[in-house]
């Protein structure tokens, strides 16, 4: 009879789901779903550069707004996504060419501006999103080619300064088990703590795929930066399929999203799970993974599929 969210808190932890303001917000039947099941929540969107500071220091909440709102409403804790991260820039950003010292007064101020506007009020920030190539190199972005990689511990510092409250994570895909990329985080953090740089934890994004196979080190993976003194969460837990769906590929499905549940549940510093959007019906998959859906407990009628009887099964 109990919510995600209850028996996850239960648990010690928060079960969650990401949103967005358009179309979810339109959705009656959505949003009920939305505020009763889930004591964490995370803009999908809204909260992104392009959205935060669409022109140079003019600053827009009223999207990320709407959606903290409703978490407050319904009492679940908020996660910031994202700081920094290459995508979904806005258009001055990545159309000027910026010496190094005013790319770095740029996103001083970004990071104070959007991290002060919440002070207080968010539990965790992805400071930055997807910093790593997936032979653990460093990804070639606007930031690190025009500051090199101490864009991050700097980025760190300002938003622990802005939000001494708030936990600070590195976030990132394809890094569920033990792996190149997700060893760069493990050596990076470890240096990071050995230089008192403020970080308290990993995210891992989840974003997994039928085909691809479960990531079998997942507990393991979590585990080890837990060790280091990091707190670890599932970010954005997706499983898709190769469309159609059917009954033997959405029993496959839910087995993963209990073994995921296992795998943090397993670990005393995994904080908490939260899925991409909770339904098909709103999902990013079908536009980014062409041919590929069905990735969400919820399918497109806002009907419960077998992975949430199996998440609930193991929470
Ligand atoms: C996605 C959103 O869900 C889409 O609506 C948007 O068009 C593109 O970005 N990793 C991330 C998220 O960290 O920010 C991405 O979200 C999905 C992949």
């Amino acid at each position: 009879k109990k919510t995600l969210g209850e028996l996850a808190e239960a648990r010690g932890r928060y079960f969650g789901s990401a949103t967005d303001n358009n179309p979810q917000f339109t959705n009656p039947d959505y949003l009920k779903i939305l505020g009763e099941e889930f004591n964490h929540n995370v803009a999908g969107n809204a909260l992104k550069w392009y959205a935060t500071e669409p022109q140079r220091g003019v600053f827009d909440f009223t999207l990320a707004d709407q959606i903290f709102d409703f978490a407050r409403k319904h009492r679940q804790s908020f996660r910031g996504h994202t700081l920094i991260w290459h995508n979904q820039l806005p258009e001055w950003l990545t159309t000027t060419t910026w010496t190094a010292d005013e790319l770095r007064a740029v996103l001083k101020n970004h990071i104070f501006k959007v991290v002060k506007q919440y002070k207080g009020r968010i539990l965790a920030w992805d400071v930055v999103n997807e910093a790593f190539n997936e032979d653990g190199t460093y990804r070639q972005t606007l930031f690190y080619n025009t500051l090199g990689p101490g864009y991050i511990a700097d980025a760190l510092r300002w938003a622990h300064q802005a939000d001494p409250k708030a936990k600070l994570y590195l976030n990132d895909y394809n890094i569920e088990g033990i792996g190149p990329k997700s060893d760069a985080y493990y050596n990076l953090m470890k240096q990071l703590k050995k230089d008192r740089v403020p970080v308290h934890g990993l995210g891992v994004q989840g974003h997994l795929a039928l085909q691809f196979g479960f990531p079998t080190t997942l507990r393991e993976n979590l585990q080890r930066f837990a060790d280091l003194g990091f707190d670890v969460a599932i970010t954005e837990l997706d499983i898709r399929m190769i469309l159609p769906a059917d009954d033997a590929k959405l029993a496959t499905q839910a087995q993963w999203y209990a073994d995921v549940t296992r795998a943090c549940l397993a670990v005393r510093r995994c904080v908490g799970i939260t899925v991409w959007d909770y339904t098909d019906k709103y999902s990013w998959i079908p536009q980014f993974f062409p041919g590929e859906g069905a990735a969400h407990p919820w399918d497109e009628n806002l009907l419960r599929k077998p992975a949430y009887d199996a998440i609930k099964a193991v929470l």
